[in-house]
């Protein structure tokens, strides 16, 4: 993508939010490495997925001089200034040692294949086996609709996004977050293949 972008003068936009989640077997590498790509990378990272902060509204980009206060009119118009405990949230994150990312990046392993092996096992679907970040896409059978499928996982207490919100190919997609694990993961999962296998069957309920 870098080569291609540098030749062609094309503008990258890197969403690098899940770069301290990436499971073994893949080589990340940051957009960050391509120097060529100059004034043409926007690069973009958040605390939420590294530190847990999801919603506490702090990120950074690495944007273009030019671009910058623009940015800074979105950021200020949207979320505004951070109050001073998210402040000092984000500093206690930055300067804590960070050996514990690898023990969390191996729970989250656990976790993302214990989602893809429970998963696999309902009828009719397919699950993509993520190389990295929190969620997994499981497709579901075209007999019953995506928005089917989230309204009876919500009434069995299990919260998933449907792929249609994310534009009309994600139609017959959902994502599955693994972001907390243990009883509450096993819980959620064993409801959300009831509700798959009761949509399977035609089943009410
Ligand atoms: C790929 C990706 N980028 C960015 C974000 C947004 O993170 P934030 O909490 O900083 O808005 C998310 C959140 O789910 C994400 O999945």
């Amino acid at each position: 993508v870098a080569e291609l972008a540098s030749e062609r003068g094309l503008a990258v936009i890197s969403d690098e939010v899940y770069d301290r989640a990436v499971y073994s077997g893949c080589e990340f590498t940051s957009m960050l490495a391509f120097p060529d790509l100059g004034e043409n990378l926007f690069y973009v990272q958040s605390f939420s997925k590294t530190y847990s902060m999801a919603g506490f509204r702090l990120g950074y980009l690495v944007v273009p001089e030019n671009v910058f206060a623009l940015c800074s009119r979105i950021q200020r118009t949207i979320s505004g200034p951070l109050n001073l405990a998210v402040q000092h949230a984000a500093l206690a994150a930055l300067r804590t040692d960070e050996s514990w990312l690898a023990d969390r990046r191996t729970e989250l392993e656990a976790r993302r294949d214990a989602v893809v092996v429970a998963l696999s096992a309902a009828a009719e679907t397919r699950v993509v086996r993520p190389e990295a970040g929190l969620f997994t896409w499981l497709q579901h059978a075209p007999r019953y609709s995506t928005s089917q499928l989230t309204a009876s996982a919500k009434d069995s207490g299990v919260l998933i996004r449907a792929g249609s919100e994310f534009g009309a190919a994600g139609e017959g997609c959902v994502a599955v977050s693994f972001a907390v694990g243990g009883e509450e993961l096993e819980v959620g999962l064993a409801r959300l293949i009831k509700v798959l296998e009761n949509l399977h069957t035609g089943a009410t309920g």
